[in-house]
């Protein structure tokens, strides 16, 4: 900690802060939670989608309070968990009225880290009906910036086709505190005829998972957290990093991989490694990732190979192998990957347009690869984190990593597990239907959110 950073966070230090607005960021609720208060539904049109996803998920709901224009505005009795808008059936300029009036009651009365989740079908049809679906975009990236007290809002567009069963993880993810530092954002759902199963708490059972970048940091807490979900994780991470990589591999039962991903050999050492285990290879999340900031003025020719080798490169040589119906130890049907981009890739970054490129490059891949690994079974997805109090930004100097991790709508950086929770729903067997997303893990980053 810097003598600076110590005096801030010290009492008179505290006190100085407070006084320029600096207050103390609103506590988040996390893991498999699910909100304290009433989960009310409202539903705009004919949709009755998230009504029959909320029974699987076994949660009962209650009747919305609607502001009729008199006054004073209606409010709740209790404060509420969550605000599950089915707009399904919301075709036209005026009904979006009747979400304004189910909206207003709902932000003022929501627990602290409540939920808004407005549930809608892509955008299609008419003229008025596809600027209707861009309305919804603009709401939900409001409300997430006029909510307080950690709670969040999600806008999902989930497919014409899509039963209870393909929603019923990203709906239960969302409502669950396991979402915690995801806030305003929206992602598509397609249908996947998926069993029209609930929530498991071990939905990994078994699976073997490579993990890479796995010794500290995002990685580390991925490898935790899928192990809590029941995966057997390969952690893979530079020989440099070993003594730490087989603590992690050992603290979640797993093993570790001692591998440089940029090896040309790469995907030929974890599919023999995993071949050894006897096991199918479910998942891989590709984790390990480096910065080598500069000015474009002063970027040579090495920074900008080495962050593009191991941010975009390597992966997408690993799953070349990997996806090889030949490799004995590739992918299986059905199976999963995921990359890690990054808020600062989407949105560009000064200093970094090598890291940009690589990050941006891994949301392009992903976008790519999602329609033909289809026929497989295989999704194929991104998480773009924001600021996440890891080593990696922990050597930011404490003035300006104040000031990032205070840039979002939640106003503090997200931790690991956050990012690590998001890959677990999208590892989860039952979240078939979500393939060719980037999802940010940022808490509504000012930044490209
Ligand atoms: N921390 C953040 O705020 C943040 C934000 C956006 C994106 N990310 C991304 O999340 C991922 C993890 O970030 P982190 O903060 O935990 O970083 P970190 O530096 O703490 O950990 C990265 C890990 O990757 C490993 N690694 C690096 N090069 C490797 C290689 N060639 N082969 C195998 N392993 C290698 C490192 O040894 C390290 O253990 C990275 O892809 C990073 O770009 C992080």
């Amino acid at each position: 900690m810097s003598a600076l950073e110590k005096a801030f966070t010290s009492k008179p230090g505290k006190a100085i802060a407070a006084k320029a607005g600096l207050k103390d960021p609103p506590r988040l609720r996390r893991g498999r939670t699910w909100p304290e208060g009433a989960i009310v539904l409202a539903e705009i049109g004919d949709g009755s989608l998230a009504r029959r996803t909320l029974t699987l998920l076994g949660r009962s709901v209650e009747s919305p309070v609607v502001d009729d224009g008199g006054e004073p505005t209606p409010g709740y009795g209790a404060r509420i968990g969550a605000l599950v808008v089915d707009v399904t059936g919301l075709t036209t300029i005026p009904q979006l009225e009747e979400l304004r009036a189910v909206l207003r009651p709902a932000v003022k009365g929501i627990e602290r880290a409540g939920r808004i989740v407005i549930v809608a079908h892509p955008s299609a049809g008419d003229w008025e009906q596809r600027s209707v679906a861009r309305a919804l975009d603009g709401i939900n990236r409001t409300i997430g910036k006029e909510l307080r007290g950690g709670a969040t809002t999600t806008l999902l567009h989930v497919a014409q086709e899509a039963t209870p069963g393909d929603l019923v993880s990203t709906l239960g993810f969302v409502l669950q505190g396991r979402s915690a530092f995801v806030d305003g954002q929206a992602w598509t759902v397609a249908a996947a005829e998926q069993p029209a199963e609930t929530l498991q708490e071990r939905p990994l059972e078994d699976r073997v998972v490579v993990v890479t970048g796995a010794a500290r940091g995002i990685g580390a807490a991925i490898a935790r957290t899928l192990a809590r979900d029941g995966a057997r994780i390969v952690a893979v991470d530079i020989p440099p990093a070993g003594e730490a990589l087989a603590q992690v591999a050992n603290e979640v039962g797993g093993t570790a991989l001692q591998l440089d991903i940029t090896a040309a050999d790469a995907g030929a050492a974890i599919a023999a490694h995993v071949a050894r285990s006897g096991r199918p290879l479910y998942a891989v999340v590709h984790n390990a990732g480096i910065t080598r900031d500069k000015m474009l003025a002063n970027t040579d020719a090495s920074r900008w190979a080495s962050v593009l080798d191991v941010n975009l490169a390597a992966q997408m040589r690993i799953n070349e192998v990997l996806l090889d119906p030949a490799t004995e130890g590739g992918l299986a049907d059905g199976g999963r990957l995921v990359g890690i981009a990054s808020t600062s890739g989407l949105a560009g970054n000064k200093g970094q347009t090598n890291y940009a490129a690589s990050k941006a490059g891994v949301a392009g891949l992903v976008e790519a690869m999602a329609p033909d690994l289809a026929e497989r079974s295989v999704t194929v997805n991104a998480v773009a984190p924001g600021f996440i109090e890891t080593e990696m930004t922990g050597r930011i100097p404490f003035v300006q990593r104040e000031i990032f991790r205070r840039s979002n709508s939640l106003s503090q950086g997200g931790r690991p597990e956050d990012v690590a929770e998001t890959i677990g729903y999208l590892l989860d067997p039952r979240s078939q239907g979500v393939t060719g997303q980037v999802i940010r893990v940022c808490g509504q980053n000012l930044v490209g959110a």
